[in-house]
């Protein structure tokens, strides 16, 4: 994300500058624009002396470019003269308590600085801890259910302008929802079809799927009884400042139903700045009491243990505090809770293989921690619980460029890695490739056991028998010693060294973000230098021209 029109930088005497990084280290969709405009060599590099400025960036460790949109945008601001108020703000997902461990104090130095730069009027004053600010919007009860159903007609919207987008997703019947893990396996997997027919969709290997998740109905349910709201009302809502826009997913009129189902997050593990404006918003005190000290720098161990560590949701939460949940005021709700996020999967299927089709493999998220009730990743339950066997069932759904792309050439090599899950883009790839009659398709694919999770394993060997694909399999729970993709790279050095190094072969590399990646890198460069000779700097340097060449690629997810 990124928060301003680059029009006007050059006038601006403060900016805060808020940018996530998405990709493999790359600006999000959104500051694409942006990106390209700050970085136009003709720029003098004194465009921005009139400008403070600070960086606030949204990352996560466990990626190889840990926050480089942010770092790379603070280089480059102070380049072209700006003045840093503050070292950029490095939010990390992977830390315990989240983004809040870096910004909370991140935040308390920039507001110090910023509040010396340019002080409160003496006649306004600095709004006390304790009292909430207004709400974003106001929540106008209607005395009726409308007549007609504003809610069918928004989602299903009418002549969409062009491809379905986030705004205007297109309800893809599922077609097939399919176990592929054997039934005695811990870990569900489902291959999920849905028809495309008329959607206006279209997708290459390599792209992602977006989808948007709902809430349980007993989760819809439970909210409704503790907040005391009548899932049946309808509501519109209107924003308190003028220019406000109203979320694009809900309908106008709403029901309160459709707001938790399908816009509220629930099922999410709460930030800190959901107990401090609930601590503002409660009656009672002891729950208040509680809700300050968990809003308070000192109570951020307390707050790890109670949330974070259990994985503990908003709608318990809500249930804990029961007096304050009861006394939320409905025009805070938006304000409180975050909106569902879209979730992405990588495409698992060619529509040149599968036409007016969309596939994907999807592991359902399922775990315990201390807390009784297992925890379900909100959207891999959603889709599970979805059967087309028991009547017609609809996802929003829409499409998107991912991080992959394959060569078009005929006879390029691709060398596609991807354990578990993280194979779904290159059944797409394989597909749209031998259907191209493109040869050089060599696949490393790792699972835990050959009998319980080996996804699409008669499609592959079918392929293999008819030459058009290479296989090289790692069960990693087969023997006593784990086998990886990364122990078949390096067993297979010299064809791996030869596909890259005489014969141009593209790398690609999929799957969990936690570990693999970087085991798979080390097991790449240890293959240069074992069987291209080169020396430690070398083969990471041969790496390293690889990715900035877009031979080496890679989709991770954490
Ligand atoms: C580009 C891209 C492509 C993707 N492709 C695929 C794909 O092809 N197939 C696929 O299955 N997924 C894919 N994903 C992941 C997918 O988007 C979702 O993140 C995943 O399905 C989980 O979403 P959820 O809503 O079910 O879980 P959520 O409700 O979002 O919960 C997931 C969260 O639970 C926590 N968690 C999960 N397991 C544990 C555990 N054992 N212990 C503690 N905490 C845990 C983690 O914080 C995790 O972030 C992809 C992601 C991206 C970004
Ligand atoms: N939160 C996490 O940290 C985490 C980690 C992994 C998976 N998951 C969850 O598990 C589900 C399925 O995930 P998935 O399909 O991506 O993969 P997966 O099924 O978990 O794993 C696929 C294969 O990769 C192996 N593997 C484990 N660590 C590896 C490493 N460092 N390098 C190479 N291979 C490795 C696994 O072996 P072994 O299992 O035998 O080691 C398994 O054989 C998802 O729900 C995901 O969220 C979560
Ligand atoms: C597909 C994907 C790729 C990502 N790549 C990186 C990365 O290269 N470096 C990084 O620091 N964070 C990366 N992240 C983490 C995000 O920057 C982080 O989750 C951020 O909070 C997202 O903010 P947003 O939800 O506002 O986009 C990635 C996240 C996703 C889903």
């Amino acid at each position: 994300m990124c928060l301003f029109v680059e029009v006007n930088l050059i006038s601006e005497p403060l900016v805060i500058f808020v940018c996530a990084t998405a990709g493999q280290g790359d600006p999000p969709d959104n500051m694409k624009n942006f990106w390209r405009f700050i970085f136009r060599k003709n720029l003098p590099p004194t465009s921005l002396c009139q400008m403070d400025f600070a960086v606030l960036g949204l990352g996560d460790s466990s990626y190889a470019k840990f926050n480089f949109v942010a770092k790379k945008l603070h280089r480059r601001l102070l380049q072209l003269g700006g003045s840093a108020l503050l070292p950029a703000c490095l939010g990390d997902d992977q830390h315990e308590l989240g983004p809040d461990a870096a910004i909370d104090p991140w935040l308390h130095d920039l507001w110090e600085k910023v509040l010396g730069l340019y002080p409160v009027p003496p006649d306004l004053g600095v709004i006390p801890p304790g009292v909430p600010l207004p709400s974003k919007f106001t929540l106008r009860f209607l005395p009726e259910a409308p007549k007609m159903c504003s809610e069918e007609q928004h989602v299903a919207g009418a002549d969409p302008p062009g491809p379905p987008s986030e705004q205007q997703p297109f309800l893809a019947p599922m077609v097939t929802n399919q176990r592929v893990t054997s039934p005695s396996h811990f870990q569900d997997v489902r291959l999920i079809e849905f028809d495309i027919t008329g959607s206006g969709l279209s997708f290459a290997a390599g792209d992602v799927v977006l989808i948007r998740p709902q809430n349980q109905a007993s989760h819809v349910q439970q909210f409704c009884r503790v907040l005391g709201l009548d899932p049946d009302q309808y509501f519109t809502l209107l924003p308190r400042e003028p220019g406000v826009p109203c979320p694009t997913q809900l309908p106008q009129p709403c029901s309160v139903r459709h707001l938790v189902s399908h816009y509220l997050d629930v099922a999410s593990v709460p930030r800190r700045s959901f107990f401090e404006l609930l601590a503002c918003l409660s009656p009672h005190e002891l729950e208040r009491e509680k809700l300050l000290q968990f809003s308070a720098p000192q109570g951020q161990e307390e707050l790890y243990s109670y949330c974070n560590r259990p994985r503990r949701s908003v709608l318990e939460v809500l249930c804990d505090f029961p007096h304050t949940a009861g006394a939320v005021p409905a025009d805070y709700l938006l304000d409180l809770i975050p909106p569902i996020r879209p979730r992405a999967f990588s495409i698992a299927s060619s529509l040149l293989a599968h036409p007016s089709r969309l596939q994907i493999l999807v592991a359902v998220v399922h775990y315990r921690t201390r807390l009784k009730e297992p925890r379900r990743g909100l959207c891999s339950s959603w889709l599970a619980s979805l059967d087309p066997g028991r009547g017609p069932v609809q996802v929003p759904l829409w499409v998107r460029p991912g991080s992959l792309t394959f060569p078009e050439t005929p006879d390029t090599p691709v060398i596609m890695v991807g354990p578990g899950t993280g194979v779904a883009p290159f059944r797409a790839a394989v597909q749209e490739r031998v259907a191209r009659g493109q040869t050089g398709n060599f696949l490393f694919f790792g699972c835990r056991w050959r009998d319980q999770d080996f996804y699409w394993e008669s499609e592959w060997l079918e392929l293999e028998r008819k030459g058009c694909l290479t296989l090289f399999t790692a069960f990693s729970r087969e023997q006593e010693r784990k086998v990886y993709v990364q122990h078949r790279l390096r067993e297979l050095g010299p064809l791996v060294w030869d596909l890259l190094d005489r014969r141009g072969a593209y790398f690609y590399l999929a799957g969990n973000a936690k570990g693999m990646p970087a085991d798979v890198s080390e097991a790449l460069t240890s293959v240069f230098r074992e069987e291209g000779g080169l020396s430690g700097p070398d083969a990471a340097n041969y790496l390293a021209r690889l990715q900035r060449t877009m031979r080496f690629q890679s989709e991770t997810w954490a």
